[in-house]
């Protein structure tokens, strides 16, 4: 399933010479068999269960949002420090803080189930174990209030936590599991600590996945010089923000060209521009993470944004510039990036 269009159909003679839909309305697209009103998501453990929103932003009028990660039993987390700030952005180490499988269905879910009509939820899940995930996805499925899931296999702040997303074998058993377990989407959340993320993107879809989230968190680690310890309690944590754009586009290209699944572009958001740039690469949708924190009202202004781009090149569907990057002629420049 793929709405990713040929290299270089991009609004090839579009401005000016088509009619376009308005821009909103052009931001349209049906992936995972529903409409998604707009690309613009938030990610998984910026957004909370998405109650922590409300009021502030309108949650319902974006394309929706990937819960924090759902786990079989709750989890405390991490000691702290948790988080911090660093250049371009910051470095977490929540450790998968969550309510468990069971308040999450009782206390959470009703609330995205009420009060979202139109956004799409997806369930963020992870486990220790294929057992774990696969209980997990049992217990939900049944329930209401959700789309689809997206299969955390890439936490680098938990011991084991990329242990799914860095072992092919260990995440194609994952994925033909959950496959067999349930029909609503499976979205699988990319390491990008990986030699090769093509080679985990295509498992992903020999194995029946139908969708891909590019990317966590890269792994980091802060030092506080006067007190000769590390910043975070964890030690390391993940880093995500503006300084993880370029790996963050790079790597869903190279997602993109290894698979036909629809992607979820994520790393480093903060504009319109930035969203074309996964967009242009392979992605259909984006995620806005760590930009909520610093402004609450980025993911919207995202929205506004590629609304405005498509008008203003008179591009009728988003849709035409997925995959619509064009690369200059081999073999002046190979797919690797430069020494
Ligand atoms: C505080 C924090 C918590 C996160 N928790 C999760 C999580 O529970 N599950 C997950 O898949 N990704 C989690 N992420 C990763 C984000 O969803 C996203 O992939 C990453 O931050 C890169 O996007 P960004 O640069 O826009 O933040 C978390 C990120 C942050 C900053």
């Amino acid at each position: 399933m793929s709405d990713r269009g040929a290299p270089g159909e991009a609004g090839r003679g579009a401005a000016g010479s088509r009619r376009s839909r308005s821009g909103a309305d052009a931001l349209r697209q049906t992936l995972f068999g529903v409409e998604f009103q707009s690309p613009v998501l938030l990610a998984s453990g910026t957004c909370g269960y998405g109650r922590e929103y409300d009021g502030l932003i309108p949650l319902d009028e974006l394309g929706g949002l990937v819960t924090k990660a759902v786990s079989v039993e709750p989890r405390a987390g991490n000691p702290p420090h948790r988080i911090a700030e660093t250049p371009a952005g910051m470095i977490n180490a929540i450790g998968l803080h969550n309510v468990g499988l069971d308040r999450f269905i009782s206390e959470k879910l009703p609330w995205l189930r009420d009060h979202l009509g139109r956004a799409r939820v997806f369930v963020n899940v992870v486990g220790r174990t294929v057992d774990d995930y696969a209980e997990v996805v049992c217990r939900l499925d049944g329930e209401e209030g959700f789309l689809g899931y997206e299969i955390n296999v890439s936490c680098p702040n938990v011991k084991g936590g990329t242990m799914f997303g860095t072992d092919e074998a260990a995440l194609a058993e994952l994925v033909g599991r959950l496959r067999g377990v349930t029909d609503r989407p499976i979205v699988v959340k990319l390491t990008p600590n990986v030699p090769d993320i093509g080679v985990f993107a295509r498992l992903c879809e020999e194995e029946g996945a139908d969708g891909l989230s590019t990317i966590n968190t890269f792994p980091g680690m802060l030092i506080d010089v006067d007190r000769r310890r590390p910043v975070i309690g964890n030690v390391s944590g993940g880093v995500s923000g503006p300084a993880i754009l370029p790996m963050g586009v790079y790597l869903t290209w190279r997602a993109a060209r290894a698979s036909s699944l629809p992607i979820m572009g994520i790393g480093g958001i903060r504009t319109a521009r930035d969203a074309l740039q996964y967009i242009l690469a392979g992605a259909s949708l984006v995620q806005v993470g760590t930009a909520l924190f610093v402004d609450p009202a980025s993911a919207e202004g995202v929205h506004r944004g590629l609304a405005d781009y498509l008008e203003r090149h008179a591009i009728p569907e988003l849709s035409e510039l997925v995959g619509a990057l064009e690369l200059p002629a081999p073999p002046a420049h190979g797919e690797e990036a430069a020494g």
